[in-house]
């Protein structure tokens, strides 16, 4: 019998090419997802990718009564990826209330259920962003946690202590959390990608929507930054390659060779590039001309920051497989499925 993951979150942008992962693994995958930043038809196209259609649960991860419903129903779930959660960092400081409840009360709903119900394993999407603007690059895995930015980014901090405390407590769980690079690209078939509702606040789905004509410019925050273009540098990661880590994290939890029961690993390519590399790149590899300009920097953004990826490559056996200019191209195909460009 196949092993049974809810991904919680599964509708949604890392979440949709996760599933697809897992399904081609070889796992019986189950989502759940409110649909608060997604759409139910994400489903129909993991099918079309797979030619398995996951199971699907739309409900709100926020609230307890209806986590212990489900865990009641899918009693053979052996591991949880934990996707789930609100991400705008600027909306995360207009409405700090609802990014701590959203994100922390379904991340506790979520471990509550895993002791109750006898669930293993759980894998939690963190991020970069605890980190900080590090004194020394690349950041390791040692490298110290600086206090967040943002609501948004201290979420996932107090999430990850959360986690480390509940695995401290609780006798036979585990679990790994991923501190994700900046994740970018879609899923070669153009069937899943990034679908940022309303005007894009990050950098590619900005620059494919201005390649597509939705946009008139790109704005490129800074050039007066320290570093050799002036323009903030980081580590952009392919999603799919992303996604693969999160299958691998699976399999190590699931066959016991974690070294702890409570891991982090920093998932990113090693490379930092600059937003003007990124820019060219995307040119490049797609050959379509892009209206930039440069203007003030963005209130709250980072210098730069890339991952040392030692730890995961070494202990995981996981490495970022495809270059900046086939997750360009990724993206842009994409793009232009969903705009019906050709
Ligand atoms: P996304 O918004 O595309 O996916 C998140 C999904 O969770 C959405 O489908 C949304 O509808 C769902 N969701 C949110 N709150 C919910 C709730 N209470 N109950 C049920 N479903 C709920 O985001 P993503 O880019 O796929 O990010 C996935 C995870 O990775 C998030 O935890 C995010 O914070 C983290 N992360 C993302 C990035 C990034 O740049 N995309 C970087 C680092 C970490
Ligand atoms: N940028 C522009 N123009 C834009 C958008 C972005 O110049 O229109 C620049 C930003 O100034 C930054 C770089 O592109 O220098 C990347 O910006 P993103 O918004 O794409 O990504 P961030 O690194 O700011 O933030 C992302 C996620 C956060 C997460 C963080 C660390 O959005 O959720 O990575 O993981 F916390």
């Amino acid at each position: 019998m196949k092993n049974q993951i809810l991904v919680t979150g599964g509708t949604g942008y890392i979440g949709s090419h996760t599933v697809v992962e897992l399904q081609q693994a070889g796992f019986d995958v189950v989502i759940v997802d409110n649909l608060c930043n997604s759409k139910a038809e994400v489903v129909d196209n993991i099918e079309k990718i797979t030619g398995i259609r996951p199971q699907f649960e739309c409900f709100d991860l926020t609230e307890r009564q209806a986590v212990r419903d489900f865990f009641g129903k899918y009693k053979q779930i052996k591991a949880i990826i934990h996707f789930a959660a609100l991400k705008a960092v600027g909306e995360s400081v207009s409405k700090p209330l609802e990014y701590y409840r959203n994100n922390l009360t379904a991340l506790m709903n979520i471990l509550e259920a895993m002791r109750d119900f006898g669930v293993p394993n759980i894998v939690f999407s963190s991020s970069c962003t605890v980190y900080g603007q590090p004194e020394h690059l690349p950041v390791t895995e040692s490298t110290p946690r600086l206090p967040a930015e943002s609501p948004y980014g201290n979420t996932k901090a107090i999430s990850e202590d959360i986690i480390r405390d509940f695995c401290k407590a609780t006798q036979g769980v585990s679990a790994i959390a991923l501190r994700y690079f900046n994740p970018i690209g879609a899923h070669p078939s153009a069937l899943i990608g990034e679908a940022p509702v309303g005007v894009p606040n990050n950098l590619v789905p900005y620059i494919t929507q201005t390649a597509a004509g939705i946009r008139q410019q790109l704005s490129v925050f800074g050039n007066d930054y320290n570093t050799p273009d002036g323009t903030p540098i980081r580590d952009y990661i392919n999603v799919v390659d992303l996604s693969k880590a999160h299958v691998v994290a699976i399999n190590r939890l699931l066959n016991g060779s974690n070294k702890a029961n409570y891991e982090y690993f920093n998932i990113g390519t090693g490379r930092g590039l600059s937003v003007m590399e990124l820019v060219n790149a995307f040119i490049k590899s797609t050959g379509v001309d892009l209206n930039y300009k440069i203007v003030g920097r963005r209130a709250g953004d980072i210098e730069k920051i890339w991952a040392d990826t030692s730890l995961a490559n070494n202990e995981l056996g996981w490495k970022a497989e495809k270059n900046i200019e086939e997750t360009l191209l990724s993206a842009w195909n994409w793009e232009k499925n969903v705009r019906g460009i050709k």
